[in-house]
């Protein structure tokens, strides 16, 4: 049964013969905001991996941490990826921490392909402001050094991506119209 997601546009434009187009990074890294814009350009549909989830679960990120524990929602985040390769043509932003489940860019790469938004932690801290308290892995003590320390963590996964973009050079503006030019010459 092919699968139905809560998506920017009607399930149509997921063309399962295009690629994906996954954006991965930080925390505030401008995933989701970037990734709505870009689809809006290229006339292309936009899933946010959190909401899909927080949507069919019926509670939020948080709740879901606070109440199953982090397995539990990087089980539904494998799920939801797998349920992603029967379709296509998607501009798909997951979490931060879904590159680190083993195995799972290669679900959609190839042929999908990633780009890495990429952001140092203090500034990305700065961007999330009061929104860090909606991401549970941030709500620790201090949530400059957890960001950092999840920084060092995943670097190298996100470095292995297709193309990065230094997000600190440029405005939210310029972002899009990189990622978007990127998107759309990656076909
Ligand atoms: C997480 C990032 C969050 C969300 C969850 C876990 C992470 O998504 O998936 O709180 O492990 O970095 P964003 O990157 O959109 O904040």
């Amino acid at each position: 049964m092919t699968p139905t997601f809560r998506t920017s546009r009607p399930g149509s434009a997921a063309d399962p013969s295009r690629r994906h187009i996954i954006l991965v990074g930080l925390p505030g890294s401008g995933k989701s905001s970037v990734g709505r814009a870009v689809a809006t350009q290229l006339g292309r549909t936009f899933l946010d991996l959190d909401l899909e989830i927080e949507r069919r679960e019926g509670r939020s990120i948080s709740e879901i941490f606070g109440e199953n524990g982090e397995a539990y929602f990087r089980a539904k985040e494998l799920s939801l990826t797998k349920e992603l390769q029967q379709v296509g043509n998607m501009i798909l932003a997951p979490g931060g921490g879904w590159i680190t489940i083993p195995d799972i860019v290669g679900l959609l790469r190839p042929p999908g392909r990633l780009i890495y938004l990429r952001v140092q932690p203090e500034t990305a801290l700065q961007r999330l402001g009061t929104r860090q308290t909606s991401r549970p892995l941030l709500t620790r003590p201090d949530p400059g050094a957890e960001l950092k320390r999840l920084y060092g963590q995943r670097r190298a996964a996100y470095e292995t991506a297709d193309h990065v973009v230094d997000t600190e050079l440029y405005s939210l503006q310029r972002v899009i119209e990189i990622v978007t030019e990127l998107a759309s010459s990656m076909g």
